[in-house]
Order: structure tokens, then C-alpha cells, then sequence
């Protein structure tokens, strides 16, 4: 049989050729689909939306997200603005940063909550509040803690940076420090974390402390999530660091604890942003 003078045999796999490399294509050139298909088949497997908030269903697999999110989902603004002091829940990574030199308002030292730190160690207001309420059941325990790292200003973000690129290049450094302007840190809610049972050390025995033990299960409790926790490494672009905690306040801090997401897994869902892979 013949089409406008052609054979259909040769209009079906022409066709068929056709179709094939426009979706390679897609897969090779167009990074936001191939990192969506990868991340998020795993990811929306598990998880369906409904509402626009979360809720893990094993039972129910919903592919439905998936789609819409390969199709439909945008990149967050790269630069934000200096944030609502209320927003604990801002997205800050590698790919959302904050714009110049922002420092927080209500930033107060750590010295006035005794709680231990190295050195002066600032947080917002809340923050510490809640570290210091913290502080006191880890002390009941017997557990002696430090805080290693609080709010940083670009400045010393950029020394930590500029460390961890020369120790180790830039590739792996970047996994280790996170860039100027995209440090949690910044925000003056979030801490590095320590005891003297390592000898106050951000190594990996960290995760046979005592101290790692109580957070795991405790710290959403007080508000605050592990940003970068072991499996998520892809997900949020850096090593697991089980000693950095941002504070979240209690009710989100319970909702990631419950279903085991990061608050980057929780937000880019709920705005449907493209997820990057790393
Ligand atoms: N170590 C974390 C990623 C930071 O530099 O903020
Ligand atoms: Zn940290």
C-alpha cells in the first residue's frame, strides 16, 4: 500500500526512527528530564501527593506526580530575597541561594542560654530557645555536648568553602561545604552539633555516640531535622553530616521525622520543582 506515493512500510519506520530520537534526544539534551526520570521514578514510588501535602502509601503507587512532575515542574528562583523572618521553612541549597550579606535580625549568642559552644556561636531567637530546652534533656542524659558551627556570614562560609576545595578539589569539596549565599548556616537556624564522647569531633564515629543515638529520634522533637542524612546524598548534594541539624520548628520537624523526608524532598514536592540529581 502506498501514502501520497510513499510505502506505508516506509512511513511506519520512518515514523518509528523518528519517535525514537526525539525522546533519546529529550534524554540526553534536555538535563532537568533525564534527572526528574531518575530521581523521581524512585522517589514517587513511594510517595503520592494529594492536597499538596505528602503522604507516603505504599500500597497505593500513584504515578500520577511523576508525570506531571517530568512534565510540568519548574526550577525554583535561584536568588532569594531576604526571607520572611518567620520562614523556617526556606529552600537554601546549591542550586537556591540568598542574596548578598543577608543576616538575620534576632540573632543572639549561645552564652546566653549556656549552652557550650567554640567560641562565639550565634542562632535566631527561636532557635536557640529550642536548642537550649534540647540541651537540658541531652544533659539529664549524661551526655556532654558542643556547638561547633551556628549562623555563619558569607565571609566564613567562603573560608569553609575555600578549605574544603583545596583539601579535596572542588568536586568532592563541593559535596563537603556548600558554595556562598547556599549554606543553611546563613540562615541562623542551624547547627553543627557535637559531643565529648568523639572528642567533639564531625567524623564519621559519630554514629556510634550516644549523642547521635538521642538526636535521630529526638531532635524533631525540639524542631529540628538532619538537613543531609546517609542514602539522601543525591537528593540533597552533599556527604551525610550527622551532627547538622536546622531547626524547622516542632510540627514540620514531626512531618519530615514521620516520613522520612528531607526538608528539601518535602518542599520541592509541594512547589513541584524539578529535583536535581547529584
Ligand atoms: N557543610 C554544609 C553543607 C555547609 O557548608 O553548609
Ligand atoms: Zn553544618
Amino acid at each position: 500500500m502506498r501514502v501520497n506515493g510513499f510505502p506505508l512500510k516506509l512511513l511506519l519506520i520512518s515514523s518509528l526512527v523518528i519517535g525514537l530520537s526525539l525522546i533519546l534526544f529529550s534524554f540526553l539534551l534536555i538535563p532537568e528530564i533525564k534527572n526528574n526520570f531518575q530521581k523521581n521514578f524512585g522517589v514517587y514510588e513511594k510517595i503520592s501527593l494529594s492536597k499538596g501535602l505528602i503522604s507516603t502509601d505504599n500500597e497505593q503507587i500513584s504515578y500520577e506526580p511523576f508525570i506531571q512532575s517530568v512534565l510540568s515542574c519548574t526550577f525554583p528562583d535561584p536568588q532569594i530575597e531576604v526571607p520572611d523572618e518567620e520562614e523556617l521553612d526556606l529552600i537554601i541549597n546549591k542550586q537556591v541561594k540568598l542574596q548578598d550579606n543577608y543576616v538575620p535580625s534576632d540573632l543572639v549568642p549561645l552564652s546566653q542560654y549556656g549552652i557550650p559552644t567554640d567560641g562565639t556561636i550565634m542562632l535566631r531567637e527561636k532557635s536557640a530557645l529550642a536548642l537550649s530546652q534540647m540541651h537540658k534533656e541531652i544533659s539529664q542524659k549524661g551526655i556532654r555536648i558542643r556547638i561547633n558551627s551556628g549562623y555563619r556570614d558569607f565571609a566564613t562560609q567562603q573560608d569553609a568553602y575555600n578549605y574544603w576545595v583545596r583539601a579535596v578539589g572542588k568536586v568532592k569539596g563541593e559535596t563537603f561545604a556548600a558554595p556562598v549565599g547556599g549554606s543553611e548556616h546563613h540562615l541562623g537556624t542551624t547547627i553543627d552539633i557535637v559531643s565529648s564522647e568523639n572528642n567533639y569531633k564531625l567524623l564519621p564515629t559519630y554514629t556510634s555516640t550516644k549523642l547521635y543515638n538521642y538526636l535521630i529520634t529526638n531532635a524533631h522533637l525540639y524542631g529540628f531535622t538532619m538537613s543531609y542524612p546517609k542514602g539522601k546524598e543525591s537528593i540533597t548534594g552533599y556527604n551525610f553530616e550527622p551532627w547538622h541539624y536546622r531547626y524547622v520548628g516542632t510540627p514540620l520537624a514531626t512531618y519530615l521525622y514521620e516520613h522520612n523526608l528531607t526538608l528539601t524532598e518535602y518542599m520541592y514536592q509541594l512547589n513541584n520543582y524539578c529535583l536535581l540529581s547529584y
